[in-house]
């Protein structure tokens, strides 16, 4: 930390990170008194997009993009335009959406094995996630009494769920993993008491794209008499095919007894425009609990299925429109090439780069860590060259999580030739502080999670400046 740390220069130059348009562009502090012509606003809004949309077209983005087909995108936009204005809370108007909604969740229900097409469409993956919390919580007070829930998850479930624990006051029980980073089912069980409304595994976690043991899982849940989500939001879409295709995939889906819900994000491996995800149940009576219905309300008598109140019809319709023309030749192909690529990546490590160990076995993302190197180094000198890693903590690795424009021809090869001289790099630097790994030099102060907390506060206060001044 320099010793001007937090002087006008330092926020100055935070702001033109986070602003980078701030002094290119106008900046609306007020509604304009004519309107912009339409003319301009596309123009602008076109470079942006064309600039941002650079980096990870080039294939040197872990995860976020999936698809890449931007004729496939631009086939999404145009469904979108249909219904982009339409609010499908209005049924009698929208029919279509609910024909389209319908299907999305029958499909995706046929894919995971679910003995019957019982779901909703969210608005993404944490909205899944924190739905399921909600319906498990309901089941556990109305069938059980329960007043002070708890849920006993992996401690790489996503911490979508940790939010919606926070916000539904349920307390989180974090389960230790085995040595194989997935989680260990017999400390999970001794977590599990009659307050626990439910427990998770992920399939694959978002750290290290590792599919925890389910089938275990299953046997546990059912045993106690309790729920047992699947968080498949990032691997759900992707796992059926790479099963068809003849990768070891371990049980995971409604085939596992216990299994009592699944969520998967269409926006994800499903290809879709982002702000959907598929939240499925085993059975029609705990997707109930999520259910809301207000008979005393002036407004009239009122019914939703989730949290949302209007949504888009647009991404109903697109989000269909992208699993149809897909298919299932089109997704299998798409998994083989997204899995071939990992494959060339895990490979390419273990043959090439000794300093770093891989974390398991994980079938469409490569997590790597290291006992000879900081690894918060070697992301410094990947981001040098162009490449967007997601770095990780506890412990320090770093993850590359393979999608569509990584199966590019020669983005795997271009890697692993980055990767050996960003791990050059990182050991002729050896000791000295990585600019990447900033939180984790934070993580270590007494009153470590404390002051981190408050430096990322900081940081979602500075990214919500409204139109900074320059
Ligand atoms: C395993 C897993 N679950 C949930 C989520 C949350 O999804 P979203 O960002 O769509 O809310 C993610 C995101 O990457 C994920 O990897």
């Amino acid at each position: 930390m320099g010793e001007d740390f937090g002087s006008a220069s330092d926020l100055e130059r935070m702001l033109d990170d986070l602003f980078p348009y701030r002094r290119i562009t106008e900046t609306y502090r007020r509604i304009p008194e004519s309107g912009a012509s339409r003319e301009e606003v596309l123009t602008e809004i076109a470079a942006m997009s064309k600039a941002e949309d650079a980096v990870g077209d080039a294939g040197r983005v872990s995860g976020s993009l999936y698809s890449g087909d931007h004729e496939h995108y631009h086939f999404l936009a145009q469904v979108f335009e249909h219904f982009a204005h339409a609010n499908v809370l209005q049924r009698d108007m929208y029919p279509s959406a609910t024909k389209s909604e319908g299907e999305i969740i029958a499909m995706a229900a046929d894919l995971f094995h679910d003995p019957q097409p019982v779901g909703v469409v969210t608005s993404g993956g944490s909205d899944s996630l924190v739905h399921a919390l909600y319906a498990y919580r309901e089941e556990a007070r109305e069938r059980c009494g329960v007043r002070m829930p708890n849920i006993v998850l992996p401690v790489t479930a996503h911490v979508a769920l940790r939010k919606g624990a926070h916000w539904m006051g349920i307390d989180v029980r974090d389960a230790p993993l085995t040595d194989s980073f997935v989680v260990d089912v017999d400390a999970m069980a001794k977590l599990v008491d009659d307050d626990t409304i439910a427990i998770v595994g992920s399939a694959g976690d978002y750290a290290h794209g590792l599919i925890d043991p389910i089938g275990q899982l299953g046997e546990l849940a059912q045993d106690r008499g309790i729920g047992l989500h699947v968080d498949g939001c990032l691997g759900g879409f992707l796992l059926p095919w790479a099963e068809q295709l003849g990768y070891d995939v371990p049980p995971w889906d409604f085939r596992v007894p216990g299994v009592t819900s699944i969520s998967a994000d269409t926006h994800k491996y499903g290809y879709a425009l982002k702000g959907t995800s598929v939240l499925l149940y085993r059975d029609a009576t705990l997707r109930a609990r999520q259910w809301f219905a207000s008979t005393d309300w002036p407004g009239g008598l009122y019914l939703s299925p989730g949290l949302a109140g209007s949504r888009s019809g647009g991404l109903i319709a697109s989000t269909w429109a992208a699993m149809v023309t897909m298919g299932r030749a089109g997704y299998l192909a798409k998994a083989q090439a997204i899995l071939s690529t990992n494959d060339t990546i895990k490979a390419g490590i273990r043959r090439d780069i000794p300093e770093l160990s891989i974390i398991g076995d994980p079938l469409f993302m490569t997590s790597f860590m290291s006992d000879v190197v900081d690894v918060y180094l070697v992301n410094d000198a990947l981001k040098e060259r162009g490449w967007r890693m997601n770095a990780l903590q506890l412990p320090p690795a770093l993850h590359f999580c393979v999608t569509g424009p990584n199966t590019q021809a020669g983005v795997a090869v271009d890697f692993l030739a980055n990767l050996r001289l960003a791990v050059d790099y990182a050991l002729e630097h050896q000791g000295e502080p990585a600019k990447s790994g900033a939180m984790y030099g934070f993580g270590a102060m007494p009153d470590g999670d404390q002051t981190l907390r408050a430096v990322m506060g900081g940081v979602l206060d500075a990214m919500h400046v409204a139109a900074p001044e320059v």
